[in-house]
């Protein structure tokens, strides 16, 4: 677990998953130094103790005001149940999905709810931040965001990568590394994306091509320049006719138990 700078006022929160066999991934939660705080996502469940140390590094937890949660996966809630007991005035930003998900597991205090759908706002002192429909992602509830102030999208599961080494920068990773990853990630995260229709897929990116992102911050991928975001539109726009992924079966299973 550790930090780095992305841009003025963002520092990621990140470590690094080995997914034996299948390459690296990154799981980064964003602080937004807003005038009202901004912690994005809080880490794996199994690395709470470690993301607590490297959140601090970069903020005082107690200074946080928000946390926008994209969705409810266990590489995004980690820390989010133990923030909330640290900092009584911390509040959740989240969809009614992720209120109801979070209620069969640590229930969200209601008064520290805030509900939003994609294309609303919500106001963070010195600048707005809109709710994004990211066009891939692995759980209903995702909401990505734009902060409206510096052009950043914030990706939720979208443009994350498997990776051979994971840089602090997309713009460090070869085409064809930065491409491999993306469609294979997209084919394990979001296997729906086989059946859409192609046309809706491509308005689908163009939605995302209009926002002229400065940057683009995903969960799963180093952080990259608004200049890469053809790259990245062009892998994913690969995705629905690449190979399905098929998890290891049993006796692939068996086989790796005997090695
Ligand atoms: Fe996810
Ligand atoms: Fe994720």
């Amino acid at each position: 677990m550790h930090t780095y700078r992305a841009a003025p006022d963002v520092d990621v929160v990140t470590t690094t998953a080995e997914v034996t066999g299948f390459g690296n991934l990154a799981i980064n939660a964003f602080v937004i130094h807003a005038a009202e705080p901004v912690l994005v996502d809080t880490g794996a469940v199994r690395d709470s103790d470690d993301f607590m140390r490297a959140l601090r590094s970069v903020i005082d937890p107690a200074d946080l005001r928000w946390i926008w949660l994209t969705h409810t996966d266990f590489d995004h809630i980690g820390s989010l149940q133990r923030l909330l007991e640290e900092n009584e005035r911390l509040r959740v930003i989240t969809s009614f999905l992720g209120v109801g998900i979070m209620s069969l597991a640590a229930p969200l205090p209601m008064d520290r709810v805030y509900l939003i759908n994609p294309g609303q706002s919500v106001e963070v002192g010195d600048r707005t931040l809109t709710a994004v429909r990211p066009p891939a992602f692995d759980n209903p509830i995702t909401t990505g965001l734009r902060d409206q102030r510096s052009g950043i999208l914030f990706s939720s599961d979208c443009f994350g990568a498997l990776l051979d080494e994971v840089p602090e920068r997309a713009e460090d990773l070869s085409d064809a590394a930065l491409r491999q990853g993306q469609v294979f990630w997209a084919t394990v995260d979001s296997s729906w994306l086989h059946t859409v229709d192609r046309a809706v897929f491509a308005s689908e990116l163009d939605r995302i091509r209009a926002l002229e992102p400065s940057m683009v911050l995903s969960s799963h991928l180093p952080a990259a320049q608004g200049s890469s975001i053809e790259r990245l539109l062009a892998a994913l726009a690969e995705v629905p006719d690449a190979p399905a992924f098929i998890g290891p079966d049993q006796a692939a299973l068996e086989l790796m138990l005997a090695g």
